[in-house]
């Protein structure tokens, strides 16, 4: 791994929330990119993690996430469409979820317990990703970043709010333990 670990774009940052641009080339500067955002995401923690979320307007994700069977399932998505189960065969699961760019806090939120996601590999091959359990929550949560969407959007206004807050107080702490030259706590 040759990649170098970026600032992770907190929420309110406009990159986060606007579609991003489809990829076209998939050339050498796209596998540096991918590079790149394994090495910010291991550094922080995190199971996923959008181009956006390092500031780069491309349509591409990297995960590292268990799937329900427990199997640890890695790898790039370029250009993804996401595709769910039919209305009357979904079940949604209602975990929690945080996000690299809301830092400090989660959420519960419904969503399909089974998502696919085609698109490419870093060389332009066509690939399909299925997903169970966390890895089902990690595609959807991934491809709604690419259309410039958090998982807060999909809270209520209430809960919305609330986590916005605990975002911010936790990001406020880090912030005042840092300067007393602490170490910070471990992202989510
Ligand atoms: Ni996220």
């Amino acid at each position: 791994m040759t990649g170098r670990a970026q600032p992770i774009t907190l929420v309110g940052t406009p990159v986060l929330h606007r579609p991003c641009r489809p990829v076209e080339e998939f050339d050498a500067a796209l596998k540096d990119l991918v590079d790149d955002m394994f090495a910010s995401m291991y550094e922080a923690d995190g199971v996923g993690l959008a181009a956006n979320q390092i500031g780069v307007d491309l349509r591409v994700f990297v995960y590292d996430c268990p799937d329900g069977s427990g199997e640890h399932r890695k790898g790039a998505v370029v250009n993804p469409v996401l595709e769910l189960p039919e209305l009357e065969e979904r079940r949604l699961d209602d975990g929690d979820e945080g996000c690299l760019s809301v830092p400090g806090t989660h959420a519960r939120l419904a969503r399909p317990d089974r998502a696919t996601v085609r698109g490419f590999d870093v060389t332009g091959k066509p690939i399909t990703v299925e997903g169970t359990g966390l890895l089902a929550r990690c595609l959807q949560h991934e491809t709604d970043h690419l259309e410039g969407r958090l998982y807060i959007d999909r809270l209520s206004a209430r809960a919305r709010k609330k986590v916005l807050k605990e975002s911010e107080e936790f990001r406020a702490e880090a912030e005042s333990r840092a300067q007393a030259g602490e170490s910070e706590p471990e992202g989510v």
